[in-house]
């Protein structure tokens, strides 16, 4: 039988936000903390609620990919309840990565990059991975899940696929030693917390604005891609609303959202 390694009172003891992670659903092992959130908030999970696991076995990550979750990561999904219009809520996933880069930043001292959409790199390499999912119905937002993948206490090189390896680092990694995932978890709760309440007092473009300040990548040719299409352009921007705004080479601006990954982003 595996080892325990997550101590909950160590999280929820001084916990300093009033409802995210008050009520922690944790699992040595789960297909994936992501489906499970959206199964819970079907019996009346409460706003704040995160399911937390050790492990996933069918862990998700963003365009149908599958996303690794050994042991010593932080592997967890926070339900939300906000009363949004739909076309109100999509900044809402830049609300983890912020506050992941943020707590990062203060907890180690590190230099944090974001990648739009969702990826938190050190020295260019994807420590973070989140994936929000919302539910919406007549157009008003019904539950949002933010999942985070958080590689933590793992060396990549042994525990993961070797086509991820060039792409991934892990805080272990990047330090040099292993951290205190309960110390990390409960900073990262109250980061998210103070982050939500600021985006719903002022709204989105604020948040997006303070995720800005992390993007390596404004200003620099890149390229996205999705499952069906390429696209090369200069990074403009992200606006409001999340969406990557691109300088195409014939000098058309796009808006690009959706299933995108930036591909040729060296930061
Ligand atoms: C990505 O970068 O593609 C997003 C990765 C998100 C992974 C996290 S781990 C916790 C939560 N549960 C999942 O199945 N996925 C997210």
């Amino acid at each position: 039988m595996q080892k325990m390694k997550l101590n909950l009172d160590k999280v929820q003891q001084g916990l300093g936000a009033k409802r995210f992670g008050r009520e922690i659903l944790f699992f040595q092992k789960i297909a994936s903390t992501n489906d499970f959130g959206r199964k819970v908030t079907g019996f009346g999970a409460a706003e704040g609620t995160i399911v937390l696991a050790e492990t996933q076995t069918a862990g998700r990550g963003r365009s149908g990919n599958r996303w690794f979750s050994p042991l010593g990561g932080l592997w967890f999904s926070i339900i939300l309840r906000p009363k949004l219009d739909a076309s109100d809520a999509t900044g809402l996933t830049f609300m983890g990565g912020l506050a992941v880069a943020k707590v990062l930043e203060q907890m180690y001292g590190v230099k944090v990059k974001t990648k739009w959409p969702n990826d938190v790199l050190l020295n260019g390499k994807k420590v973070c991975g989140i994936l929000t999912e919302s539910s919406l119905a007549d157009d008003r937002v019904n539950f949002v899940v933010v999942g985070i993948g958080l590689n933590a206490n793992f060396i990549p090189e042994q525990v993961l696929p070797k086509e991820l390896t060039e792409m991934a680092t892990s805080l272990q990694v990047e330090l040099g030693h292993k951290v205190g995932l309960e110390e990390l978890l409960r900073k990262l709760l109250e980061r998210m917390e103070t982050v939500y309440d600021t985006y719903l007092a002022k709204g989105s473009a604020h948040v997006v604005g303070e995720w800005k300040k992390f993007a390596a990548f404004l200003g620099r040719e890149i390229q996205v891609v999705s499952e069906n299409e390429e696209v090369k352009g200069l990074a403009l921007d992200v606006d409001s609303q999340g969406a990557l705004i691109l300088k195409l080479q014939d000098g058309a601006i796009r808006r690009i959202f959706g299933d995108f990954t930036v591909k040729t982003d060296k930061t």
